[in-house]
C-alpha cells in the first residue's frame, strides 16, 4: 500500500474488507499460533521526561521500587513453570541497573539465561530455547551488546511516534533520530527488534500514523506495539482525550497488510479502555499477547496509564489466557 492508500483506508467509513484482508494475511503467514509472553515489571525509576507518561522523572506521586534480583529471576522461574517461552524485562531507564554499560542488567539476564527450562519439543523436534526480551529503553550501542552478550534475544523500544516535531514536543530528552539510531544498533546486533507507537497522540495526523507505518518497514522491525494514547494523570497530558480504539485497531491491520511477516501484540493498552476490543483485535491481523506477571504488590506503582490493578496468580492467568485464546479458534504457543 502507498502512503496515500493507507490515509484514504484509515479514514474509510467502512473498514471491515480491510479487516479480513489483514486476517486473512496474518493467518496464511503466521497462521493460527498466539505467542503468549510474560512480563515482570523490574523497576519503575525512569531518568526520562515524556509527557504522556505516568512513570516520568517529575511524577512525584509514584512509588518508586526496584525488584531484588533473586526476586526478578523467582518470578521468571515461575513464568517458565507456568508455560511462558518468554520473558520480557521491562523497566523505566534506570541508572541502578543501568550502571557501567548495564553491568547490573546483564547479572539479570544471565541469571535468567541460567534458569533450567523444559520446553516441548517444537514439530521438527529441536529443543526451543527461552526467549529474553528487554523493554528497558534507549541504552548505549555497548550496553546493548553486552546484554546480547548474557543471552537477551529481543529488544523492545518503540520509536513511539515517527513525526519529529510531535516527538520533540512529548520528548524534553531526546530526539527521533536518536531513538532510530538506537533502534538500528538493535537491528545490527542481532536482537529480533520490536518498535511501535502510540495512536491518537494530541496533534497526531492521519499521515503520521501512516508514516509510523513506514517506518517499521524502513527499520526493518519484527515486532510492533500499537496502542492507543491514554492520558495519565499526573502528567503535562493530564486531560488530553484518549486516542481511539478503532484507530488503533485499524493501524494494526494496516501493519499486518504492509509487512505481513512482523510480530504484532495486541496490547495492553488497546484493552484497558475496551476489554472487548482485546479479542477484536486478534481478528484483525495481531498474533502475539503479553500479561503481566510482575508480583501484585509492585503493580500500583508501575502506571503507565491508569488501568485496574489484578492479583498476579501467574498459572491460573495463563490458564485462563489459554482458554480464552482457544476459545477464539487459535493455539497458544
Ligand atoms: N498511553 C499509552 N501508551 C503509553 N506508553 C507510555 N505512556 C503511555 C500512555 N500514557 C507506552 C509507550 C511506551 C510503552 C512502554 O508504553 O509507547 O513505549
Amino acid at each position: 500500500m502507498t502512503k496515500k492508500e493507507m490515509i484514504d483506508a484509515l479514514n474509510l467509513e467502512d473498514f471491515s474488507p480491510i479487516y479480513h484482508e489483514a486476517d486473512r494475511i496474518r493467518k496464511e503467514v503466521k497462521g493460527d499460533d498466539v505467542f503468549v509472553r510474560s512480563i515482570i515489571e523490574f523497576s519503575n525509576y525512569c531518568k526520562r521526561e515524556c509527557k504522556y507518561c505516568g512513570l516520568n522523572c517529575h511524577n512525584q506521586h509514584v512509588k518508586r521500587y526496584r525488584m531484588p534480583l533473586d526476586e526478578i529471576v523467582e518470578t521468571a522461574a515461575q513464568a517458565i513453570a507456568a508455560g511462558y517461552r518468554t520473558i520480557v524485562l521491562q523497566s523505566g531507564e534506570d541508572p541502578y541497573f543501568n550502571n557501567d554499560n548495564a553491568k547490573r542488567l546483564g547479572e539479570v539476564v544471565s541469571a535468567i539465561r541460567a534458569l533450567p527450562t523444559n520446553f516441548d519439543p517444537e514439530p521438527d523436534g529441536s529443543q526451543p530455547i527461552l526467549d529474553i526480551t528487554m523493554s528497558t529503553g534507549e541504552l548505549p550501542y555497548e550496553a546493548l551488546a553486552h546484554l546480547r552478550e548474557c543471552g537477551a534475544t529481543r529488544y523492545l523500544l518503540r520509536h513511539e511516534t515517527s513525526d519529529p516535531d510531535l516527538y520533540a514536543f512529548l520528548h524534553p530528552c531526546g530526539t527521533l533520530a536518536e531513538r532510530i539510531q538506537c533502534l538500528r544498533n538493535i537491528k545490527k546486533l542481532g536482537y529480533a527488534t520490536g518498535s511501535g507507537f502510540m495512536v491518537g497522540l494530541p496533534g497526531q495526523s492521519l499521515e503520521s500514523i501512516a508514516n509510523d507505518v513506514i517506518l517499521l518497514e524502513t527499520l526493518e522491525c519484527d515486532m510492533a506495539g500499537i496502542g492507543p494514547f491514554i492520558s495519565s494523570p499526573d502528567t503535562p497530558l493530564q486531560g488530553y482525550p484518549n486516542g481511539s480504539t478503532e484507530l488503533t485497531k485499524r493501524a494494526v491491520a494496516l501493519c499486518r497488510i504492509h509487512r505481513p511477516e512482523l510480530n504484532l501484540p495486541v496490547t495492553t493498552a488497546l484493552g484497558v479502555l475496551n476489554p472487548e476490543e482485546r479479542k477484536d483485535a486478534f481478528s484483525c491481523g495481531a498474533n502475539v499477547i503479553m500479561k503481566k506477571v510482575t508480583p501484585t504488590k509492585y503493580k500500583e506503582a508501575y502506571q503507565i496509564y491508569p488501568s485496574k490493578i489484578e492479583e498476579t496468580r501467574i498459572i491460573e492467568d495463563r490458564q485462563a489466557l489459554d482458554a480464552l485464546i482457544r476459545s477464539l479458534g487459535r493455539r497458544p504457543i
